[in-house]
């Protein structure tokens, strides 16, 4: 989604601009911009597309030692050069980046700018004219900025350049994420840390309703109310090569790669010294105090959920519900006496997610994020926190995340089974089931030869395609479903199996590809069943089935591992058919049309 970066230095801020508007792209966006400021000479180029098109419009002369940089994933206002950001003041004095959404924008702009001159359709326009309307009130900059702020409602990450202060930048934050990071004779904004990480690895935090008046060698942090703020600074963990591509074609590709690795390096980070299963206990008691566990979460994070759910209820015998985070907020279910709310979120900064986590702790309910992203909103913000130590995930389809959660999921399903004297988890050597699982999981990322040849057969022309499975396989089906549908555009449903025959096998035509996943032992027959019907119907049929449960036919065979830990193995392969059919169809893998990898607005 939308990215900020801002730099105030000695160097040309272009180049730095451009190349954390780079790190950025995996995020998702339509259109980009930058503004340089050199001695009161704003040059502000914007451009509707990639990055490699704004960079060729810049060239080589364009100059400034202070800067704004801008990736736009539209929200008011058509993807264009016109809404792209940088957006100026009427006078051209004041110049913004904005990402978030600012509700209210309407009725500013009818109560405070009546006549403005407005060149864009988007929220943000008003936010620069309203500061420099107070700034023409007579108002100091900061002051101004102060005074637009308080009049927001909705989400903002900004930073602002006033021309006539070349030596400041301007930035606050209020529900969207934002950085400073800090270096010597320099320093930079950014809202996701890894598009400045060449620069530094140094960085303070934001936090919400704060402004920052930054200049080369010295920040300020304030409050609306205009109070100091000191923060220490921290000494961000990833590591700059973490987010490159290697000899990858794709992100996607490397990263379902690394699914393996992250497994061993989820059962090193949450094993003790004697080699046991451990858990903080801090986040072990808040599962233990609940009655039932919500957790809370959107696409893919969502389907880890489910199969999470399993693991909880099976293992630590607490009954757990889960949400889709943007309907949960807007439609709360009667709640039990003591929930604890489980966020599940790779990025810490879905939105959705988040304006969940605000209502429930307004309520006084305890709650617990499993993210990728230590130092993310919803890990700050929630009680308690669980990593999910998959390393950067760029690509926008959501594939080693989705390990991981599970993962980490059976991990905490285990410590607090054995906690509550649970047989089923006492008895469960997941150390030793998750290792054989990474096994599994390498020979499956080893299948690509023959993943790609299934995706040329099923999926190359397809116009639709069906996954289903019955159990913890429906949960993968529905994440395999999602994989396919946003990376090749095919329209994809996950079934539960034996729901089909309630309506949806009216679809089955000649030659649907139905790929059935079969991992569990006592509905294997179940499942054959209702593939036979779809193939009764001209269905195109391919069988995923674990070792153990496959037939002559079978497309094929998952290495076996333990039943609840199937979905780390079978999901596998449903990545990379998703991968292949993208590939066969000429789809931009790694930047899905209309997506975006962190979903900051509702
Ligand atoms: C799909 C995908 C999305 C995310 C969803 C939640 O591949 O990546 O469905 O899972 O937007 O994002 P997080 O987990 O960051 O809250």
């Amino acid at each position: 989604m939308c990215g900020i970066v801002g730099y105030i230095g000695r160097n040309n801020a272009k180049e730095i601009l451009l190349n954390g508007l780079e790190k950025l792209e995996y995020r998702g966006y339509d259109s980009a911009g930058i503004a340089l400021l050199d001695h009161e000479q704003v040059t502000v180029i914007k451009e509707k597309g990639r990055i490699a098109d704004l960079r060729k419009k810049v060239g080589n002369e364009a100059f400034g030692e202070v800067g704004i940089g801008h990736t736009r994933w539209a929200t008011h206002g058509k993807p264009s050069e016109e809404n792209a950001h940088p957006h100026q003041s009427a006078s051209g004095r004041f110049v913004i980046v904005h990402n978030g959404v600012i509700e209210n924008y309407a009725s500013l702009k009818e109560t405070y700018l009546e006549g403005a001159l407005f060149k864009s359709d988007t929220d943000t326009e008003v936010i620069v004219q309203l500061i420099e309307k107070f700034a023409q009130e007579g108002l100091e900059t900061k002051e101004a900025i102060r005074k637009t702020l308080r009049l927001l409602h909705g989400s903002y990450a900004i930073c602002v350049i006033d021309k006539n202060q070349p030596d400041t930048l301007f930035a606050a934050k209020n529900k969207s994420p934002l950085l400073i990071g800090t270096g010597t004779n320099f320093n930079v904004i950014a809202s996701d840390a890894m598009a400045v990480l060449k620069e530094t690895s140094e960085f303070i935090e934001i936090a919400d309703e704060e402004l920052v008046i930054l200049k080369r060698d010295q920040i300020e942090i304030e409050t609306l109310d205009g109070e100091e703020v000191e923060r220490a600074p921290f000494t961000a963990t990833i590591d700059a090569s973490d987010i490159e591509k290697g000899t990858y074609p794709h992100y996607m590709l490397k990263e379902i790669d690394e699914q393996p690795a992250v497994m061993r390096r989820i059962i090193q980070a949450y094993q003790n010294d004697t080699g046991e299963i451990s858990v903080d206990q801090a986040v072990l008691d808040e599962l233990l105090a609940s009655d039932r566990v919500y957790i809370i979460a959107c696409g893919t994070s969502s389907h880890a959920g489910y199969v999470g759910k399993v693991l909880i209820e099976r293992l630590a015998g607490i009954p757990v519900e889960v949400h889709i985070s943007s309907e949960f907020g807007y439609n709360m279910p009667l709640l039990s006496e003591n929930p604890l709310f489980l966020f599940i979120t790779q990025s810490g900064e879905t939105a959705d997610s988040r304006q969940v986590l605000v209502k429930v702790k307004e309520m006084g309910y305890r709650t617990l994020t499993l993210t990728n992203v230590p130092g993310s909103t919803l890990d700050r913000e929630a009680d308690q926190a669980m990593y999910l130590h998959a390393g950067p995930e760029i690509a926008v389809a959501s594939t080693k995340a989705y390990t991981a959660q599970v993962a980490v999921l059976s991990i905490l399903a285990v410590a607090a089974g054995r906690a509550r004297g649970n047989k089923a988890a006492i008895q469960f050597d997941l150390v030793s089931e998750l290792g054989i699982a990474a096994t599994a999981m390498e020979a499956m990322v080893s299948s690509k030869e023959l993943v790609e040849h299934i995706a040329g057969e099923f999926l190359a022309t397809t116009r639709n395609a069906f996954f289903i499975g019955r159990s913890v396989d429906y949960f993968v089906a529905m994440e395999a479903a999602l994989k396919l549908k946003e990376i090749s555009y095919i329209q994809t449903e996950g079934f539960a199996s034996g729901e089909l025959k309630h309506g949806t096998i009216a679809l089955i035509e000649d030659e649907t590809p139905v790929f059935a996943i079969i991992t569990q032992e006592n509905i294997n027959w179940n499942i054959r069943g209702n593939v036979n019907e779809v193939l009764a119907r001209g269905a195109n049929a391919c069988i995923f089935a674990m070792e153990g449960l496959e037939q002559p036919g079978d497309q094929l065979v998952l290495p076996h591992v333990h039943e609840l830990l199937t979905p780390l193995v079978s999901v596998i392969p449903c990545q990379l058919l998703a991968y292949y059919a993208a590939l066969h169809r000429d789809c931009d893998v790694d930047k899905p049309r209309n997506l975006a990898k962190s979903v900051t607005v509702e």
